[in-house]
């Protein structure tokens, strides 16, 4: 455990104070490689996802989708089309350009000196078109990879400490964290910026289903090793850091 001071510390800027004299050293700085700016490419079995297009918007009113923005708890039974799905992938971590050597990608939500440290996972439920299961999104292609398919609301939701409606969404948002690939050049500074940028990627995703008709909410209170155990992430190198279940209300 940490102590209040410590948590306190760790959110505000005082470390860059700190730290951000000559002695300042990071793996960038240091000339180690860059971590690669998302996990491997399977070769095969890649689901292509639509492109994504506006046509599907029901609501394009930028005021209006900010006013009407709320969490959603209620999900209808109703399957989503993959052409909202994929208009949420995007815009919650679509590519919209790579920089030269792989340097960077730059996305459509900010991410503190472009490190994109996410990675999404998604609990498909009811998506039409899509077997039930999990899967991984990749950025690059605008395309799934399968995880594994099977049954998981029940274990989801209690996962969530027994938010029931997670595990009835039509699809449930789980991003991960790769820290290093916001370490290697911030070093003891990522940790903040990290979640900053994790509210980006969910404002992004509350817009996006308010402009679908569709519901989210927001989910911090989850189990760490539960939601990792699911997800098939090592809770060292990768982890959890923020969930939104998906569905028509
Ligand atoms: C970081 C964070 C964690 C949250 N965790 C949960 C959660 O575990 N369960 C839940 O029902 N709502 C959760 N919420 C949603 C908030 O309860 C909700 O945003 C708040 O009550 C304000 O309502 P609004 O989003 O409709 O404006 C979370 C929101 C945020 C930003």
């Amino acid at each position: 455990m940490y102590t209040r001071e410590e948590g306190r510390y760790f959110i505000s800027n005082r470390l860059w104070d700190e730290e951000l004299d000559d002695s300042y050293s990071s793996d960038q700085r240091n000339g180690k490689p860059q971590p690669p700016l998302e996990k491997p490419v399977p070769e095969s079995d890649l689901i292509t996802l639509p492109h994504y297009s506006k046509a599907i918007l029901v609501d394009k009113d930028i005021t209006s989708l900010i006013l009407n923005r709320k969490s959603r708890r209620l999900f209808s039974d109703e399957e989503i089309a993959p052409e909202a799905l994929s208009y949420i992938l995007w815009a919650t971590q679509g590519i919209k350009k790579i920089m030269p050597n792989n340097y960077a990608t730059l996305r459509t939500v900010p991410s503190a000196g472009a490190r994109h440290p996410f990675e999404t996972y998604l609990y498909v439920r009811r998506v039409t078109g899509i077997a039930q299961g999990i899967y991984r999104y990749v950025s690059s292609k605008h395309s799934l990879c399968l995880v594994e398919t099977g049954d998981y609301s029940t274990s989801l939701s209690e996962a969530c400490f027994d938010q029931d409606f997670v595990g009835k969404s039509a699809v449930t948002f789980v991003w991960s964290v790769i820290p290093y690939r916001t370490e290697w050049r911030y070093n003891l500074n990522s940790y903040k910026p990290i979640l900053l940028d994790a509210g980006h990627v969910c404002q992004n995703l509350y817009l996006a289903c308010e402009a679908l008709g569709l519901g989210t909410c927001a989910i911090g209170a989850y189990s760490n090793s539960k939601v990792n155990s699911i997800f098939q992430l090592d809770g060292t190198e990768e982890f959890a850091i923020y969930i939104s279940p998906v569905g028509r209300y």
